[in-house]
Formats: C-alpha cells, sequence, structure tokens
C-alpha cells in the first residue's frame, strides 16, 4: 500500500473534504430546527459558547493527534495504547453505521430531485411521502414488504460512492470536494436570495429570530447546542482524525479549524434563513403560523417542502429540483466522509489496498443497508440514528477526549502547533478546556441523552437499539481480536 494513495494533493482538499463532511442534513434539516425551538435569537450564545468552548478546542486536538501519527485511527490508538485498540474500532465501526442509514436518505432525496421536475408527490405530500413511497408500517410485517424503487435509488448512491471512494485520496475523494463544496455553497446562495425576496419571508424570520432570553436559563437549550455541534461539525468520529492523518508536512492546523467551524456555521445559518423564509411565504399563502408548519428531519425536506412547492407555481420547477439537489450534494460530501476512518482502519491493520477495502465495505454496506428498502425502513432509521448519535458516538468521544488529552498528552502538541498557526496560539487555557471541561460537557450531553432514550423508547425501539448495539460491539470485537497481517502494524511514524 503506497502511501500517497491516502494523502491529501493541498491544504485546499484537506479543507473542502472537511467541510463536505461537515456541511450535511444536519445544516439544512436539523439546524434551522434547532435554532427556532431552543430559543431563536437567544440560541446564539450557547451556540457561540459551544463553537467556542468544545468545537474549535476539540477539532485542534483530533487534527493534531490524527497529523501526528499520519497512520489510520485503529492504529495510532493501538500506539498509544494497545488496551485501548477497541476504541479504535468502535468509532470507526460506528461511523460507517451512520453511512449505511445515510445512503437510505439519499436515495429518497435522489427519488424527490426526479419527481420535483413534475411535482409528482401530487397534491398531498404528506400521504405520499408515508404511504406511497415509503409505505411506512411500524409493525415488524414489514420487514418482508421490499420497496424496489428505494432499493435502486439507494443502490445509485452506492455506486456514485464507490466511483469517488475507491480511487486514490487525491483523485477521488480531493478532486470530487473540490468542485462540489464550493458547488453546494454556490446553490444555497441562490436558493436563499430567491426565498428572501418571497412575500412574507420577513414573518418567517421575525419568528426565527424573535429571542427568547428567559430560555438561556435552561439547562435543554445548552444541551441542544452541544449536542448540534457535535453532530454539525462530525466531532469526535475519527473522521477529523482519520483527515487529518492524511496531510502533508506543515499543515496550519489551527488556522484550518477555524476556517471549517466557520464555514459550517455560515452554511447552516444561511440554510435557517432560506428554510423560515419559505416557511413564512407558506404562512401568509395558507393563513397557518409559522409554529405549526415547522417541523425538522425528513418531515420537512419531503413533506413541507412540496406542500410550499405545490403552492409556489412556475418557480417550484427551478426551486424544487435546486433544493433537493442541495440536499443530495450535502449528503453525498458527508457520506463520503464516513468511510474513510474504518476503511483506513482496516488498510493499515491487514494490508488491503484503497481500492479493495472500499470496494469490500461498500458491497457489504449495500447489502445491510437494504433494510432500509423496506416498509419499516424509516422506523429503523430513525432509532438507530438516535441510538449511535445519542448513544454510541458521544460515548466514544469521551473516551477519545480522555485519551487524547492525558495518556497520549496534549501538551505536546503545543509547541508544534503553535509554530505553524497563523492565527491564535493556544495556551494552558486549552489544556484546561480539552482536559477538563470538555470531558465533563460531553458526558453531561451523553447522560441527557441516554435518560431521553431510556425514557421515551417503545417496546420497538428497545429492540432495535440492542441489535444495533450488539452488530456495533460484536464488529468492533472482531476487528480487534483478529490478527494483523500487515508487518508494519505496530510501527507508527510519529511527526510531532
Ligand atoms: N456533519 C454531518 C451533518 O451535519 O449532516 C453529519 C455527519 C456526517 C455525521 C458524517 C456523522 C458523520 F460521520
Amino acid at each position: 500500500m503506497s502511501e500517497d494513495k491516502n494523502e491529501w494533493g493541498s491544504n485546499l482538499s484537506f479543507i473542502l473534504a472537511m467541510i463536505g463532511s461537515a456541511v450535511g442534513l444536519g445544516n439544512i434539516w436539523r439546524y434551522p430546527y434547532v435554532l427556532y425551538s431552543n430559543g431563536g435569537g437567544a440560541f446564539y450564545i450557547p451556540y457561540i459558547v459551544a463553537i467556542l468552548l468544545m468545537a474549535i478546542p476539540f477539532l485542534i486536538l483530533e487534527y493534531g493527534v490524527g497529523y501526528n501519527f499520519k497512520s489510520s485511527f485503529a492504529k495510532a490508538i493501538r500506539k498509544i495504547n494497545p488496551k485501548w485498540e477497541y476504541l479504535g474500532w468502535f468509532l470507526p465501526v460506528s461511523v460507517f453505521m451512520i453511512m449505511i442509514y445515510y445512503s437510505a436518505i439519499l436515495g429518497w432525496d435522489g427519488i424527490y430531485v426526479v419527481l420535483s421536475l413534475f411535482k409528482g408527490w401530487g397534491a398531498d405530500p404528506n400521504t405520499y411521502f408515508t404511504s406511497t413511497l415509503l409505505q411506512s408500517t411500524g409493525s415488524n410485517i414489514g420487514l418482508t414488504s421490499f420497496i424496489p424503487v428505494i432499493a435502486v435509488a439507494m443502490l445509485v448512491g452506492w455506486v456514485i460512492v464507490w466511483l469517488i471512494s475507491h480511487r486514490d485520496l487525491e483523485k477521488g475523494l480531493g478532486k470530487v470536494s473540490k468542485f462540489l463544496v464550493p458547488l453546494l455553497f454556490a446553490i444555497m446562495v441562490v436558493i436563499v436570495g430567491f426565498s428572501l425576496t418571497l412575500p412574507g419571508a420577513s414573518v418567517g424570520l421575525v419568528e426565527l429570530f424573535n429571542p427568547d432570553w428567559l430560555l438561556l436559563t435552561h439547562f435543554d437549550i445548552w444541551m441542544a447546542a452541544f449536542g448540534q455541534i457535535v453532530f454539525s461539525l462530525s466531532l469526535g468520529m475519527s473522521i477529523a482524525f482519520t483527515y487529518a492523518s492524511y496531510t502533508k508536512d506543515n499543515a496550519d492546523l489551527i488556522t484550518n479549524t477555524i476556517s471549517i467551524a466557520f464555514a459550517n456555521s455560515l452554511f447552516e445559518n444561511f440554510a435557517a434563513l432560506g428554510v423560515f423564509s419559505i416557511l413564512g411565504y407558506m404562512s401568509v399563502q395558507s393563513g397557518t403560523p409559522v409554529a405549526e408548519l415547522v417541523t425538522q428531519g425528513t418531515g420537512l425536506v419531503f413533506i413541507v417542502y412540496p406542500i410550499v412547492f405545490n403552492v409556489l407555481g412556475q418557480w417550484a420547477y427551478v426551486l424544487g429540483p435546486l433544493f433537493f439537489i442541495t440536499v443530495y450534494l450535502a449528503g453525498l460530501t458527508s457520506i463520503l466522509s464516513t468511510i474513510e476512518p474504518l476503511s483506513f482502519s482496516i488498510q493499515n491493520k491487514f494490508g488491503l489496498s484503497r481500492k479493495r477495502t472500499m470496494t469490500i465495505l461498500i458491497v457489504i454496506g449495500a447489502a445491510v443497508s437494504m433494510i432500509y428498502a423496506t416498509a419499516i425502513g424509516s422506523y429503523v432509521l430513525g432509532y438507530v440514528d438516535t441510538f449511535i448519535n445519542q448513544i454510541a458516538i458521544l460515548l466514544g468521544v469521551i473516551f477519545e477526549c480522555i485519551l487524547f488529552a492525558w495518556i497520549f498528552k496534549a501538551e505536546k502538541l503545543i509547541d508544534f502547533l503553535n509554530a505553524r498557526s497563523k492565527t491564535i496560539k493556544l495556551g494552558r487555557w486549552w489544556i484546561l478546556i480539552v482536559k477538563y471541561i470538555l470531558p465533563i460537557f460531553v458526558s453531561i450531553v451523553w447522560i441527557g441523552g441516554m435518560v431521553d432514550v431510556i425514557s421515551y423508547s417503545s417496546y420497538d425501539q428497545l429492540i432495535v437499539t440492542v441489535i444495533a448495539a450488539a452488530a456495533l460491539l460484536i464488529a468492533t470485537f472482531i476487528f480487534t481480536i483478529l490478527p494483523a497481517k500487515n508487518p508494519d502494524w505496530d510501527s507508527v511514524d510519529e511527526r510531532v
């Protein structure tokens, strides 16, 4: 396995690929709703605190350690302490599980790109999405009814991912990111520009930003801000680590971190302007208050937006496809990142080539993802998403924090990172944050998530959660105990 197959061609490729990973469905369908339902304008206070206190310090740590090892996540963790190798596989496998269900959302969205050309969702988008397309049933009989159109749309996504990912890093992901990420931003500017001119846009924006300062005293809004940032920036998911390990020598990681966090926030706040202008327009047209229209997730993208396009007249034939293409690109650039940590770790341990590893993982991922092409797919997806994001990954993040900050010793990185930084310099404050504040905060968010899952779970959800947890733990265990095939597995070069 030659090294340059896993190296960025330039710093720009690294930054754009990382922005591509961060900017995804979380920015378009999650953030506007989170902002609105957590105090509107007042949400910016916990949001900015979360970025400054958690996101930037933690990303710097993840980049710093990743850069230092110039090897995969699992290999580096083993080097720091062989007893922790489980963690080295736990996070990459969790992120790969995200990939599998992300492929379903990408598939649905692909179908909507086509539908939007002729408003194929009909007069009742709600019934169309839940009953006609997803044939949604919560009961396990749904497992036997397979929905071929969804399967085909998902397979198209997997093929696109394979076409990009099986190539050498710079020729595939690097090149595609340099093209798709600027394109994504450009289309978003067009959509938001248009939305702001719609009659009633200001109604939506006033509703969105109207600050509810009192909420600042509630614990929930602080948790929401921290949770949003972890998801949106793909923090602690071993992606930032892996991307930094692919960089050439002499990267200015501190400045890169700031640029990436800034671009991600810019995009999601921009998306919020667009979403709420459109909801304001809809509210004025239909007489329904904005509060009754807001929703998040699939409800926003596949139900509320088609309803809006139905009343938008001719413009819908431009705005509709543009919108669904934006969601597709955002999803695609994120899903591409979800395979990298596991793939690189497998290449390192078992001595397989990038091409072969990607092909095997994509075939397995595509096969498993077919569960989401059944009538219980959308339920399972929701449950697995909750388990992975609220429980598994946050737990991984807490351990990662302890391992990197305490056992690896974050102090080792300071001089090295500062010497290359053209912007801020790290000091004792950084150590204080990564060693104490961060693990404590993330633990609190994790406990909140656990309490949520335990108190609101249905029986079905518990079963799916147990199966997902078992799959994650078994895969982690197998990767850890299988003997290494690559003679270099235990020799790691450190750059710092
Ligand atoms: N950061 C992505 C978003 O905001 O949509 C979501 C995401 C991508 C989460 C990749 C996890 C991941 F591994």
